[in-house]
């Protein structure tokens, strides 16, 4: 059976575009592939977070991919930091892994950016990649080699898809650069080359309420999945708009299409065609139109978030459900290292 594995940092609360990028599709899949969910603890220690908040925040999403419907009786659920392998393979895989093509990395050079202009104070419009001023910045090794302990964390259980957004579709591209020259600098067959899982659809980017960009933690744009309906009305009400369809048929500008990529999530096709045939003639008025897309996302939302409390707060569950994911996901990791340190050349005495 092939092998589907994927990963959320636990960086603060989940939002729709990791719901829709990734968590409804690893729920969907489940019955279908033998597969390894996971919490990317150690991906979150770039920015340093208080140790009080490094363990709350796994637990926060442990509870929100829970509630979200991951079934641990289906799928293995594990707390990245829990496989000590992947930290072995990730030492390996960064043996292979060249400084010019890690720096040409979009991720990086727009951590770097976003670093600069929180240090300096400045919009990110003013901020380049390119000058060496960057003195006393957070722009530490592992944000360089995020791409490698991804590539650890798939390589790891020689994973075959990937469900992810479209966000991390260069990171994917990296872990089959390093699959392929594991392979052929030991030769051996060891990694399979993984794909990205989407559904037929292509990989999808959630937008952000503020006009353009994805919706991220970082940009402060996002719904989460534990907003309650009064603060998710309040967010969509407040979304950026323009001034109307200037004629039939008018080009759509990019904030109106992000609340109907929304739509088109949330709601009912009919309801998308109501509301595209009432921007083509000119009608649309926007008020209706974040009014339906609020009710519909509060519909999508309310069923998680009623779960996500009661979750979080059994210490018992979240105990028998990361003992046994550790359990079943270091049991497969070790496997592949076995094969991995035989064909580096590893032997004991
Ligand atoms: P992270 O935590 O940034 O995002 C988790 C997942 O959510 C998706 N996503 C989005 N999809 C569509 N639209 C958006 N606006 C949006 N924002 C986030 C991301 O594509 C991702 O699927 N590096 C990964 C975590 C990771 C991982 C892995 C994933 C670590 N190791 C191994 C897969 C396999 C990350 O930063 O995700």
């Amino acid at each position: 059976m092939d092998i589907v594995l994927s990963g959320i940092r636990s960086t603060g609360h989940l939002h729709l575009g990791n719901y829709f990028g990734a968590l409804r599709n690893f729920v969907k899949i489940q019955d279908s592939y033998r597969c390894f969910f996971f919490i990317a603890d150690l991906h979150s220690l770039t920015t340093h977070p208080h140790p009080d908040d490094f363990h709350a925040n796994v637990r926060i999403i442990l509870s929100e991919y829970l509630a979200s419907g991951l079934d641990p009786e289906k799928a293995v659920i594990f707390v990245q930091s829990d496989v000590p392998e992947i930290s072995e393979l990730y030492v390996l895989l960064n043996m292979l892994s060249y400084k010019g093509e890690l720096e040409r990395t979009t991720s990086f050079k727009d951590k770097v950016r976003l670093a600069k202009a929180k240090a300096r104070n400045k919009p990110l419009n003013e901020i380049s990649y390119d000058d060496h001023d960057d003195e006393g910045i957070n722009i530490n090794a592992g944000l360089l080699t995020y791409p490698v302990l991804m590539a650890s964390d798939i390589l790891a259980h020689r994973s075959n898809f990937v469900p992810v957004g479209k966000d991390q579709e260069q990171h994917l591209e990296y872990a089959r650069v390093l699959a392929r020259r594991f392979n052929n600098t030991y030769g051996c067959d060891i990694f399979p080359e993984p794909r990205a899982l989407d559904f037929g659809s292509g990989l999808i980017r959630v937008p952000g309420l503020d006009g353009s960009g994805k919706m991220g933690k970082s940009q402060g744009n996002g719904i989460y999945l534990c907003d309650d309906d009064r603060t998710i009305t309040k967010k969509v009400m407040k979304a950026l708009t323009d001034s109307g369809p200037v004629g039939p048929d008018s080009p759509m500008p990019e904030c109106i299409a992000n609340l109907f990529t929304l739509l088109e999530l949330v709601s009912a096709p009919d309801t998308v065609d109501y509301f595209r045939g009432k921007w083509r003639d000119c009608s649309i008025r926007y008020g209706d139109l974040k009014k339906q897309l609020a009710e519909d996302i509060c519909n999508t939302v309310r069923p998680i978030r009623e779960k996500i409390d009661s979750v979080y707060n059994d210490d018992a569950y979240l105990h028998r459900v990361t003992g046994e994911g550790r359990e079943k996901a270091r049991a497969s990791a070790s496997e592949t290292l076995a094969l991995v340190r035989k064909a580096v050349g590893f032997k004991s005495f």
